[in-house]
């Protein structure tokens, strides 16, 4: 009765834009540019590529299967698999509760950038201290996150089809246009600087793609897989409750493996053009130094200051820019939301609506907090990492580096050892499809995949450093 019921997406092409919709998202902007400026430009790449492929080829393949064959949502699929591993569909649960109000905190500082920049304004406001004042400031943050909130709220309320497949099938397109018209353009810049060095935007783009082996050790090179191995699991939005979510909705008569390769490409295409896009306009305007700075640094600070340097364009480049930051992080919390969504219908048989504003309502409360965090409630809080925050760093801390590889590696065992690899193989064929990377996919998913999980958790927790 119930499968009957349950939403699904229209067919393949639905499916595959949601969850790349879903997978590329601030980590892919933000986050993969950075990192593969700084761990030697195209060794990066290449140790990403490689372990895209067969990393987290393993681990989305695997959170889609559980997803499609139970029809359930993270928070029950679990125990209708096998009762005793029911608590780890909890940790599947709480994963995106904790995400989603600091995601729609930061989904509404770019709105603030998005109106700012449109408005024409954005040019003289970049100045150095302008996001700080703005992030500590009392009422902007806390409206500008209210809003992120409802717009996602909205889209999850109208359903899967109606909602966020129709969405998603209009942003995307629109997303990937966006981000290559500023590719190119980043390409095509030059700069002189106050000594008179000539800077260009090719220049910037070797950066991006050239391995730098001049230094290279076997240090450089374990913290390079690291980087790309924790990267890509955010990235692909793995162990968030998501992909199973988005399975449950997948029919059965779609290829799974042929999707998973579609969300990899999509996902990893678009975080290379995302380096296209900044790492040039940054080297050319800013230099080496331009490019240390990281996270929200980068995008709230670095490149509006760019985008001031490119002169009469810069405004309308950093509005479509911030558009487009705003589509991806958009299609992201959506997904997010409805995996809590479909966990309370299922778990509680809530009604779609009702499912919504309560975890709509709860996400304001938290993220009110989280808001706070930089004004009233501020304080400076040491993490085992050796990083500082706040509390959004607390809470980004908690679900990625602990959370989210603990349930993954949980995820693994039980799939490769308690269920064995045979039953998932058989949910990826189900429709006649030949899995092409069966055996990798074993091997990977029972001894490679849950090792490489461990290391990324003793990492994060600050065993070693
Ligand atoms: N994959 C997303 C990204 O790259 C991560 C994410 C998804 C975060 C959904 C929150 C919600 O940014």
């Amino acid at each position: 009765m119930m499968e009957n019921n349950r939403n699904s997406f229209t067919g393949s092409i639905g499916f595959i834009l949601a969850a790349a919709g879903s997978a590329v998202g601030l980590g892919n902007i933000w986050r993969f540019p950075y990192l593969a400026a700084r761990d030697g430009g195209g060794l990066f790449l290449f140790v990403y590529l490689i372990l895209a492929v067969t990393f987290g080829f393993t681990l989305l393949t695997t959170e889609i299967a559980i997803g499609r064959k139970t029809k359930q949502s993270p928070l029950t699929a679990y125990g209708y698999l096998k009762k005793e591993w029911k608590c780890v569909g909890v940790i599947s649960c709480l994963v995106p509760m904790m995400i989603l109000p600091y995601y729609c905190v930061i989904g509404g500082w770019v709105i603030k950038y998005f109106i700012v920049f449109l408005t024409g304004s954005g040019i003289q406001s970049t100045s150095e201290g302008y996001f700080s004042s703005f992030i500590t400031g009392e009422s902007d943050p806390f409206i500008m996150m209210i809003l992120f909130l409802l717009i996602t709220v909205m889209i999850v309320v109208l359903g899967v089809k109606n909602g966020i497949e129709k969405f998603s099938e209009l942003i995307m397109p629109l997303l990937v246009v966006l981000i290559m018209i500023i590719s190119v353009y980043s390409l095509t810049l030059s700069y002189k600087d106050e000594n008179g060095v000539l800077r260009t935007g090719l220049q910037g783009l070797k950066v991006l793609c050239v391995p730098d082996f001049s230094n290279i050790t076997f240090s450089v090179l374990a913290k390079t897989v690291m980087d790309a191995m924790g990267q890509l699991f955010y990235s692909l939005s793995i162990a968030m409750g998501i992909m199973i979510t988005y399975g449950s909705y997948m029919k059965d008569t779609t290829a799974l493996e042929k999707s998973v390769t579609k969300i990899e490409i999509f996902d990893t295409a678009i975080a290379f053009l995302a380096g296209v896009m900044i790492i040039p306009s940054v080297y050319v305007f800013m230099g080496y130094e331009g490019m240390e700075a990281s996270g929200p640094e980068l995008m709230f600070v670095s490149l509006p200051m760019v985008f001031k340097q490119m002169g009469r364009w810069g405004g309308l480049v950093g509005g479509l820019f911030f558009a487009m930051v705003l589509f991806a992080a958009v299609t992201s919390s959506v997904s997010i939301l409805e995996a809590i969504v479909s966990s309370l219908m299922d778990r509680y048989g809530m009604s779609r609506n009702k499912a919504a504003i309560v975890e709509g309502a709860m996400a304001l409360i938290i993220g009110t907090v989280v808001c706070l965090g930089y004004n009233r409630l501020y304080f400076e809080f040491e993490l085992p990492n050796g990083a500082s925050g706040q509390i959004l760093d607390i809470m980004d801390y908690i679900s990625n580096n602990i959370l989210m590889p603990i349930g993954s590696m949980c995820t693994c065992i039980l799939a490769g050892w308690v269920l064995k690899p045979g039953m998932f193989v058989d949910e990826i064929t189900k429709n006649g499809e030949v899995f092409k990377r069966k055996n990798l996919y074993i091997v990977m998913l029972k001894f490679i995949a849950p090792i490489m999980l461990m290391i990324i958790f003793i990492k994060a927790v600050g065993i070693i450093r």
